[in-house]
């Protein structure tokens, strides 16, 4: 028997026997501009259910800890239920998206250290950038714990630096998700994909993530792909 239990913009999340473990299903929903433009994007979710899968197992054998089980058919994975955080924990290494445009940067310019940036996931309020003091003031989560989120966010950005240059691909910025796990851990969530990171090719700066469909810039899933080809050489 599986319930589905919760539906996002883009991942639909199923019960399953043990009510410890969900059943996360990457749909082909691809979403842009705060998800007023909504397409399907044949094989997306296959596709991104692959390269999380892939980036997270990196992650759990490289000491960090996270919800993610097991990859268990094309389009499913089973993670780790927790008690979402309603923050998402954008890192920067190189300016562009909203931080490009609110700081009136050049395109790519070399960020003198990563930057860490915390919004308040609130569909209505159309997720507000939030400053820590906020964070902690508007009790979204506790000062300790938000010390462990930017060390935590910090730590996967080392990580994954390492691994797209490996690829040759710069990981530009990306955003996580933490949850908090049965025992009151904070644990990663849910996806590190091309949707979620600005990937770049390091010879071209070709992007290989959703820029392309943000931009209207043509067929995103090459890009995807290659990410896809290039994680399989690496790991
Ligand atoms: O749009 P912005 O420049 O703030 O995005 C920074 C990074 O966070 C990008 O890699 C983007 O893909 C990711 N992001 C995301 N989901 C959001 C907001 C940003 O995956 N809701």
């Amino acid at each position: 028997m599986t319930t589905l239990v919760a539906s996002g913009k883009t991942k639909e999340l199923y019960t399953t026997d043990d009510s410890s473990v969900l059943r996360v299903h990457y749909t082909d929903h691809t979403t842009a501009g705060d998800g007023l433009r909504n397409e399907l994007i044949e094989n997306k979710g296959a596709v991104n259910n692959e390269i999380s899968s892939m980036i997270f197992t990196y992650l759990n054998e490289n000491g960090v800890a996270t919800h993610f089980i097991e990859r268990v058919n094309e389009t499913d994975q089973l993670n780790k239920k927790v008690e979402m955080i309603p923050l998402e924990v954008v890192i920067r290494n190189f300016a562009a998206g909203h931080f490009q445009k609110r700081f009136g940067t050049d395109y790519l310019q070399t960020l003198k250290e990563p930057v860490v940036e915390f919004f308040y996931k609130d569909n209505d309020l159309h997720d507000p950038i939030v400053t820590k003091s906020d964070a902690i003031g508007l009790d979204l989560i506790e000062s300790d714990k938000l010390a462990q989120l930017e060390d935590d966010g910090l730590k996967v950005n080392q990580i994954l630096t390492q691994l797209f240059d490996k690829m040759n691909v710069t990981l530009v910025d990306f955003k996580l998700e933490f949850g908090i796990n049965e025992d009151g851990e904070i644990i990663l969530a849910d996806e590190i994909s091309p949707d979620s990171c600005r990937l770049l090719d390091k010879d071209t700066n070709e992007s290989l993530d959703k820029d392309v469909f943000r931009k209207e810039a043509g067929d995103m899933m090459p890009g995807y792909l290659e990410i896809l080809n290039r994680l399989r050489a690496a790991i």
